[in-house]
């Protein structure tokens, strides 16, 4: 029988982690079985519990249920830890739940390995203060950046974050009207201003001469972020698509010990074989 692992959100059915593990099984000959659960706010704990008593072994986790999924673990990782976040739950044997976060080390991966970003020495910028910064905020300070510049609309969050950061790396915070004269090598948008196709107000000239943009969210068209890093001369200006394949490769690993390849995936999601398309 398979095992069986899911993703629970609330929305769910938009969610491409069914298809992303369903291909990883698939290329590493892993038998499970992956599903999707709708959560329901009312009972976040009872339909985790439900899940594992039916044998579950382990579920990722999405908007909104990540905090609760932090709260709901009887041990965290150091990153999941920093984040207070966890999106990836697993089953140890000996019944209890470890809380996981993959997305800071999945964006770190994407950026580093895919792309080959040089983090070594990189003054980088994180755009928002919400739960999506700092979910990435540990596995970011362990790069060997040279700084991080978290900056944000409200700016008491941004300075609430650094606060948090500051023992762990060299991380600053502030608001974004702070960033007039400043530079950044790298420049990652962590808000959400991207759902309403904005951007936030940063200025026009703080990407440094052939740095890069990263915009977290993805689509099937550019985001406004991914735009805005084209109309600055950034050498290259990503969407959060590999992110997303690389925090799913992440946690498959923690549950079967098996790494699967991200690029035939991140390839296939980039462009979906349908009507009209051909592969040779
Ligand atoms: P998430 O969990 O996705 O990070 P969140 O906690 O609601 O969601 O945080 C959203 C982030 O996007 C915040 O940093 C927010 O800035 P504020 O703290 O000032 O609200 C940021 N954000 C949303 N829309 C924005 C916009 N149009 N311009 C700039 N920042 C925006």
């Amino acid at each position: 029988m398979p095992e069986r692992y899911a993703v629970i959100g609330n929305p769910i059915a938009h969610s491409k982690s069914p298809l992303i593990h369903a291909e990883f099984a698939r290329q590493t000959g892993q038998d499970l079985e992956y599903g999707r659960i709708l959560g329901d706010p009312e009972d976040f704990p009872g339909e985790v519990r439900r899940f594992l008593a039916e044998g579950g072994l382990g579920l990722n986790v999405t908007v909104p249920f990540k905090e609760r999924a932090w709260a709901l673990a009887d041990e965290h990782s150091p990153r999941a830890e920093t984040a207070g976040a966890v999106n990836t739950l697993i089953r140890l044997t000996d019944g209890r739940l470890r809380g996981d976060n993959t997305d800071g080390v999945g964006l770190v991966r994407d950026l580093a390995d895919n792309h080959g970003f040089g983090f070594q020495g990189a003054r980088v910028l994180l755009l928002g203060a919400g739960g999506a910064s700092r979910g990435v905020l540990l596995p970011l300070l362990e790069t060997g950046l040279a700084r991080l510049r978290i900056a944000n609309r409200t700016a008491s969050r941004a300075l609430d974050l650094a606060r948090l950061g500051a023992p762990l790396g060299p991380v600053e915070g502030s608001g974004l009207e702070a960033l007039a004269g400043e530079r950044f090598d790298l420049i990652i948008n962590a808000t959400s201003s991207g759902l309403t196709d904005e951007v936030p107000d940063i200025p026009d000239d703080c990407l440094a001469e052939g740095g890069w943009t990263y915009d977290m969210l993805y689509g099937d068209r550019p985001t406004a972020f991914r735009r805005w890093g084209q109309e600055h001369g950034a050498a290259r200006a990503l969407d959060g698509l590999g992110m997303l394949v690389e925090q799913a490769a992440e946690s498959f690993w923690l549950w079967r010990g098996v790494r699967p390849s991200t690029a035939p995936v991140i390839e296939q999601l980039r462009h979906p074989a349908g009507l009209g398309s051909r592969s040779v």
